[in-house]
């Protein structure tokens, strides 16, 4: 069984992702994380993110072990691997591990931008979840001032939209529902609403 999940920036996908998992008992992969740990590699290094040589040498060596650093989920470090994800040799390099967890028993949900079209086009229940733009902002905003990082709504408002274009506009994986998609928008439902929503969905398919 393979659910997949994807959706634009804090849609609430990774919550609902690992919370479908945990109900299922099925292992759960946030796909964004791993473009992130691209991303941030690049970062530190001081390179340029277009640089795709260098972006595909690091992508070959990720750590798994290290997808978990707290220090990937910055909003810049988000921005940065909306760049580094439209490399088409970056997304080469990384298909074959997502593709291998999803078909590991005894079963898997996968979240991110492409699973439903590229990762996972056979997957058994594919979910796109939606929510206004200003919701997803505020839910951002408000989860980094839980961190106790320092964040503006508007600011983080504008973050979302320029990475949503970004996104969807890229010609390789671009954001966008599967023509088989089952579509979940959660502007107006809490995190049990949303994952009672998508378990109705999973039922109904199942
Ligand atoms: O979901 P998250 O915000 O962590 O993703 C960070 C960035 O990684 C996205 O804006 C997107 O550009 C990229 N991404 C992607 N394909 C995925 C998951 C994430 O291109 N499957």
């Amino acid at each position: 069984m393979i659910i997949a999940i994807d959706g634009p920036a804090a849609s609430g996908k990774g919550t609902l992702g690992k919370r479908l998992a945990h109900h299922y008992g099925y292992r759960h992969l946030d796909t964004g994380v791993i473009y992130r740990a691209v991303a941030k590699a690049l970062l530190d290094l001081g390179a340029d993110l277009t640089d795709e040589a260098l972006a595909v040498a690091v992508a070959s060596e990720l750590d798994p072990e290290k997808f978990g650093n707290p220090a990937l989920k910055t909003q810049e470090v988000g921005d940065a691997a909306s760049v580094v994800s439209a490399i088409p040799r970056v997304r080469e390099v990384l298909l074959n591990f997502q593709r291998r967890f999803a078909e590991d028993p005894p079963g898997a949900v996968l979240d991110g931008r492409d699973i439903g079209t590229v990762i996972c086009p056979h997957a058994d229940v594919k979910i796109f979840v939606v929510a206004d733009a200003r919701v997803r902002a505020r839910r951002r905003t408000l989860e980094a001032l839980g961190r106790g990082e320092v964040a503006d709504e508007a600011a983080v408002l504008a973050d979302i939209i320029r990475r949503d274009e970004r996104d969807q506009n890229r010609p390789i994986a671009p954001l966008k529902p599967a023509t088989d998609a089952y579509l979940l928008d959660n502007s107006n439902l809490d995190i049990e609403g949303g994952v009672r929503a998508a378990i109705d969905i999973v039922e109904a398919v199942r």
